[in-house]
């Protein structure tokens, strides 16, 4: 007797990431910066969830030449809302002359300091973006100090150090909103890895509370407020 197929029960569709659009893609993946493609799509799936479930903006510190900043304007387009993005454009510590992540291109020729704001507005002009992104040029700090807005998303990439990455989190997480996504990159638990800032912020926001874990992507971390406070 032929044996008989067993009748194909229907499986729930596994869900698809939200994607950028191949052109942003593209631009993302010439652009300069630091973010592997994997950690970029990561990315882009936490921006895209964020802004199409609580409609707010998505904010960034560490924009350097736009790289990341690409996939959340992409992301902020696809919903309406805008992506904001902070740097002095100065540089972190490891960018700076003479420091393993320098790149000699980014310096003001007529200053003889790092400005990477030239490239990021080329970046962001050849992608389309430009109307998607408000950019802050300036302090950290300084720049959530006036901030009075409740985020989608709040993605930390500026400085490196316990200071700066400290600083961050506790002036930019307090503007999470509920159900809203905390992005942490160059998370390296393992100190041959990478620096630690950036790890114990993560540590940090977990045993506060207020975040769950959503993902890992790598050295990325998607955290979702789950609770008050930071
Ligand atoms: C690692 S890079 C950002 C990389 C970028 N997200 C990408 O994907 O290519 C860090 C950036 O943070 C900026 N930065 C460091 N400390 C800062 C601070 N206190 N305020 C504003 N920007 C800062 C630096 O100028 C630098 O451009």
């Amino acid at each position: 007797m032929p044996a008989v197929s067993e009748p194909v029960s229907p499986q729930p569709a596994t869900p698809q990431a939200a994607a950028p659009q191949p052109a942003t893609l593209a631009a993302f993946e010439s652009a300069k910066g630091f973010m592997p493609a994997a950690e970029g799509l990561a990315l882009y799936a936490a921006a895209a969830e964020a802004a199409d479930a609580l409609r707010l903006p998505l904010l960034e510190v560490g924009t350097y030449c736009g790289r990341s900043t690409l996939l959340l304007a992409d992301a902020a387009r696809a919903a309406g809302v805008t992506a904001v993005t902070v740097d002095h454009h100065r540089g972190s510590e490891e960018q700076q002359p003479g420091w393993e992540y320098h790149d000699a291109t980014t310096v003001d020729p007529e200053l003889g300091v790092m400005d990477t704001l030239p490239t990021f507005r080329r970046t962001l002009h050849r992608a389309g973006l430009e109307e998607h992104v408000l950019a802050l040029v300036g302090r950290s700090p300084q720049a959530a100090r006036l901030w009075g807005t409740p985020l989608g998303l709040v993605f930390i990439d500026g400085g490196h150090t316990d200071e700066h990455a400290n600083g961050d989190y506790e002036e930019w997480a307090p503007h999470v909103a509920r159900g809203g996504l905390l992005v942490v990159h160059d998370v390296f638990p393992d100190p041959a890895d990478g620096g630690q800032a950036p790890y114990r912020v993560y540590l940090r926001a977990l045993a506060s509370g207020a975040f769950t874990e959503v993902s890992v992507t790598d050295s990325l971390r998607v955290l979702r407020r789950t609770g008050p406070g930071i």
